[in-house]
């Protein structure tokens, strides 16, 4: 993945961005040593920065599409208070058998439900109204899930969506992937249901918020 930000200056704003829990740099390491694609765990930046959205936002309900080995999901429960609820979902076994392993290890693990099967299963059973969603699975579905999340979505609710700068390459999109996240950005900008704005962390996020 391309980083935006100069390494040194990347370094800097790692540094004077607290660290997380303990248990979230054995997750790390562990996902490294064992798991395909670590560079799918958001790490320690984009977590921080969850974290920091759900302190602005305060939310009881949190809807996370793509768990992966459950760091990004450990950031945002450690702000849920104890009748919070963060409902996460994945469709591969092997990624989540690692997050269960530490959602158990963790103080906050026990907020969290996982739900396995396609986003679109999870997002249309939901039976209650959510705060804040972290959209961050498959990107053929992105346009798919956002629209779908927005119906659930309280007024005021946030919905952060990753890498939606896809390593500089929505700029020109060329495959499926590229064309799939460019549009939905394209999508959110004249969407007169939301404001928004394009965060250059890591991969870039785009923070909507529901008018
Ligand atoms: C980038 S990883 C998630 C990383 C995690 N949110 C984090 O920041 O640490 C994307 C995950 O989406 C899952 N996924 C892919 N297609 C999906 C779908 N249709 N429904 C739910 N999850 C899906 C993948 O199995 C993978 O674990």
């Amino acid at each position: 993945m391309q980083r935006f930000i100069d390494p040194e200056v990347e370094g800097y704003a790692e540094r004077y961005t607290p660290k997380g829990p303990e248990l979230l740099d054995e997750l790390e390491k562990e996902t490294i040593a064992t798991m395909e694609l670590p560079q799918m765990l958001s790490g320690h930046l984009s977590g921080r920065f969850l974290k920091m959205l759900c302190l602005i936002n305060q939310p009881k309900t949190i809807l996370e599409i793509g768990t992966y080995v459950g760091y990004s999901a450990l950031c945002m429960a450690e702000t849920l208070p104890e009748d919070g609820r963060l409902i996460t979902c994945d469709i591969n076994e092997t990624y989540t058998k690692l997050a269960k392993k530490y959602f158990a290890k963790s103080p906050h693990g026990h907020k969290i439900e996982l739900k396995m099967g396609p986003a679109v299963d999870t997002i249309n059973a939901l039976d209650c109204e959510i705060d804040l969603a972290f959209i961050d699975a498959d990107k053929e579905s992105y346009k798919q899930n956002y629209e779908l999340v927005l119906t659930k979505l309280k007024r005021g609710g946030i919905i952060a969506i990753d890498n939606c700068l896809w390593s500089g390459r929505v700029v020109r999109p060329s495959s499926e992937e590229d064309l799939a996240i460019h549009e939905l950005n394209e999508l959110i900008q004249r969407d007169e249901r939301v404001e928004n704005v394009i965060v250059t962390v890591r991969d870039g996020i785009n923070v909507v918020c529901k008018k």
